[in-house]
């Protein structure tokens, strides 16, 4: 059983106290030093004793403060059904090959869910200290300051993020992808972390990103961080965002950007 739905900014407040805390372990278990400690989907695919021990910390703590939500985590799955109360939707370390080589790229991800729509979340970079959060309706904020994405309207003059999934076969689609998207764009970046990448997007660091193949955990506090800078997220022909495809994009760059993506079949393959 759990009790009333708290307000957005209530659980907003709960998620980012509960994700700097996990930020600041993943960081001390990052200087400790880092080993992978197993594999996943692929052998490329691995998981950390942090990704794992940091999961433990978020949910042990979200427990402490809500005994009565149901978790999403990436390294230990489902508990607990949501049935009308908060969904806590948790990446410990999204951007884990970036935390295995010491790259200043990884972060803590954390979002609430009510009634299946994201309504709080929180993208913390735990090398940097660089946090974004936002609330459904009320804004996304990077460090105090309100954010509104790129202002850029040419589809050829734009810095488009992506990223790749772990299984081979689908990598080659997503490299074939890019190389036909490449001519028609400024540049590419690749920086190794989806909810940053989707932060990025929502702050103009980049002026859009896509990618097919993100999990809920990748995709829940960074989606709504960009959605509520102004961006369109979604994915192909009116779906939603989701494993299929996301596109985050200021409204004027959604369409061609959509456009190119659905004449390249981005959401194809395997
Ligand atoms: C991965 C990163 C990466 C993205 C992959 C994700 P992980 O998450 O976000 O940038 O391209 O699709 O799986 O494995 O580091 O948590």
């Amino acid at each position: 059983m759990h009790g009333p739905v708290p307000a957005p900014q209530e659980l907003l407040k709960i998620a980012v106290e509960v994700a700097r805390a996990a930020a600041t372990t993943a960081a001390r278990m990052r200087a400790e030093g880092v080993s992978p400690v197993a594999t996943k989907s692929t052998v490329t695919d691995v998981v950390t004793a942090a990704d794992r021990a940091v999961e433990q910390q978020v949910v042990a703590d979200l427990r402490r403060r809500r005994p009565g939500d149901a978790v999403l985590g990436e390294e230990y799955g489902e508990d607990g059904a949501a049935g009308g109360g908060v969904r806590w939707i948790i990446d410990p370390i999204d951007g884990t090959v970036n935390y295995l080589y010491g790259i200043p790229c990884y972060a803590v991800s954390l979002a609430a869910e009510v009634d299946g729509v994201v309504v709080a979340g929180v993208v913390r970079n735990a090398a940097t200290g660089d946090e974004w959060t936002a609330v459904r309706g009320g804004g996304a904020y990077r460090d105090g300051r309100r954010l509104s994405g790129s202002t850029e309207t040419e589809l050829a003059q734009s810095l488009v993020a992506t990223g790749f999934g772990y299984a081979p076969a689908r990598r080659q689609h997503q490299a074939a992808v890019l190389a036909r998207l490449i001519p028609h764009v400024r540049d590419i970046r690749r920086f190794g972390a989806a909810s940053i990448d989707l932060c990025r997007a929502a702050e103009g660091q980049v002026d859009a990103y896509y990618e097919k193949g993100l999990a809920a955990w990748d995709l829940a506090a960074g989606g709504l961080v960009a959605t509520e800078a102004g961006l369109r997220v979604d994915g192909l022909t009116g779906r939603p965002a989701g494993p299929d495809l996301v596109i985050a994009a200021p409204p004027a760059l959604f369409g061609p950007l959509h456009d190119r993506l659905a004449d390249l079949d981005a959401s194809g393959g395997p």
